[in-house]
C-alpha cells in the first residue's frame, strides 16, 4: 500500500462499517455520509471533500514503524478518522459552525437534533470499526487494549470540548490553560493514532511511548496552526469563513498571546466583552493582534512543537531498507508537511 493510494482505501474501510439497513432509517446514515462528504445535500451519491484523513494516515505509518503489518491496522485507521469526524459533528454544532469543508454542516442542513443524533450514530460506528480488528487476526486481547486506550482517549477530548467552551468569555486564560485546553481537545487523538497503531502491531513500550510522544507534540502544533488559519486562513482554501473565531469570539492562542502583551488589550478585551462583534469590531481586533505580533508569535509556538515531534520520532530505530524505516521517513514527510500548513 502507498501513501498515494491509501486515502481512497481508507475511505472503503469507513464506508464498510456502515450496516446494511431498512429504507425507513436510511436517511440516518445518509446524512452521516453526507458529512464524509460520500452524498451532496440531496442525499445523492456525491464525492466532496473528505478532510485531509491526517489520523488514519497516521495509524497506518506508525504501524508499520512499529514493525506491524499496516493492512491489519486499517480497521483502527478507519475507526480513528470516524471518531474524528464524530467530533466534528457535534463541534460545529457547539461552535455554531454553519461552514465545514466548503459545505454547510450537518446541523445548519437537518437542524441540531437531527445533528446531535446522527453524531452519536457515528461515534458508535466508529467503535464498530475497531472491534473488526479482531477480524483481521489481531489478538482479542490486543483489540481490548486498544479499545480501552480509544475510550479514554475520547473522554480527554470531551474534556478538552468542555474547557474549549468554558474559556468561552474569560479572558483571564492563561498559555498554561491553553494548552491544557488543546492537548485534550485535539492533541490526544493525534498522540492515540500513533499510539494504538503501534500497539496493534505488538510494538515495545518504549517505540509505542515514542509515537505517542511525536503524536502529542505533532497535535499540539496542528491545533496552534488551526488557531491561525481560524483567523488568518484563507477561505477558499480553508473551506470555513474568513476570521470566523473573531466572530464567534474564541479564546485561541493569538487572543491569549494579545490579551497578555499588547498595547491595547484593554480594547481587545472591550470589544470580546460587548456581544457579537460586527465586520468593524473584527478589523479592529485583527489590526490589535497585528501590532501584539500574534501571528508570528503562534507560528514559533507550532514550530517549538513540531521540534519536539522530530526528537521523539528520532527515537525510534528501525533496521535500515527496512519497511519500518520507510515508514519513519513518511512520518517525517507528513509531520514536515504540516509546518505552516493552509488547510
Ligand atoms: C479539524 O481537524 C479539527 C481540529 C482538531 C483542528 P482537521 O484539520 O484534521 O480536519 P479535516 O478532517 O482535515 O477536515
Ligand atoms: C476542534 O476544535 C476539536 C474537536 C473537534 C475535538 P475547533 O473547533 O478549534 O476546530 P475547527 O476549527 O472547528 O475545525
Ligand atoms: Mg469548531
Ligand atoms: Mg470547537
Amino acid at each position: 500500500m502507498t501513501i498515494t493510494d491509501n486515502r481512497l482505501t481508507i475511505q472503503s474501510a469507513m464506508r464498510a462499517t456502515f450496516p446494511q439497513v431498512e429504507e425507513r432509517v436510511a436517511r440516518f446514515y445518509q446524512m452521516q455520509e453526507y458529512h464524509l462528504g460520500w452524498r451532496d445535500q440531496t442525499l445523492a451519491p456525491a464525492a466532496s471533500d473528505p478532510g485531509k484523513l491526517i489520523r488514519p494516515q497516521l495509524v497506518l505509518l506508525a504501524c508499520q514503524a512499529a514493525g506491524g503489518d499496516p493492512a491489519m491496522a486499517m480497521p483502527l485507521a478507519a475507526g480513528i478518522q470516524l471518531l474524528h469526524d464524530f467530533t466534528l459533528i457535534h463541534d460545529d454544532i457547539e461552535d455554531d459552525s454553519a461552514t465545514r469543508r466548503g459545505r454547510p454542516t450537518l446541523w445548519s442542513l437537518w437542524g441540531l437534533a437531527q445533528g446531535i443524533n446522527a453524531g452519536d450514530g457515528m461515534f458508535v460506528i466508529a467503535h464498530l470499526a475497531i472491534h473488526r480488528l479482531s477480524a483481521m487476526g489481531v489478538p482479542a486481547e490486543c483489540t481490548l487494549n486498544v479499545l480501552r486506550r480509544f475510550d479514554e482517549t475520547i473522554l480527554r477530548v470531551c474534556e478538552g470540548q468542555f474547557l474549549d467552551i468554558s474559556f468561552e468569555g474569560n479572558l483571564n486564560i492563561t498559555p498554561d490553560d491553553y494548552l491544557a485546553m488543546i492537548e485534550r481537545k485535539t492533541a490526544v487523538l493525534i498522540a492515540g493514532a500513533c499510539e494504538l497503531g503501534a500497539l496493534v502491531a505488538g510494538a515495545p513500550a518504549n517505540a509505542v511511548a515514542a509515537l505517542a510522544t511525536f503524536g502529542l507534540s505533532m497535535g499540539l502544533a496542528f491545533q496552534i496552526e488551526d488557531d491561525i488559519l481560524g483567523i488568518w486562513g484563507a477561505p477558499e482554501v480553508t473551506g470555513k469563513p474568513r476570521a470566523a473565531d473573531l466572530y464567534r469570539r474564541k479564546v485561541s492562542l493569538p487572543v491569549v498571546h494579545a490579551l497578555a502583551c499588547a498595547a491595547e488589550r484593554d480594547e481587545l478585551a472591550r470589544l470580546y466583552r460587548a456581544g457579537d462583534p460586527d465586520d468593524a469590531a473584527v478589523e479592529r481586533c485583527l489590526a490589535i493582534l497585528d501590532s501584539a505580533d500574534a501571528r508570528a508569535y503562534c507560528a514559533q509556538a507550532a514550530q517549538a512543537h513540531h521540534r519536539a515531534a522530530f526528537a521523539a520520532l528520532a527515537q525510534l530505530t528501525p533496521p535500515a531498507d527496512s519497511p519500518a524505516a520507510a515508514a519513519v521517513t513518511h512520518l517525517h514527510a507528513l509531520a514536515t508537511s504540516l509546518i505552516g500548513r493552509n488547510t
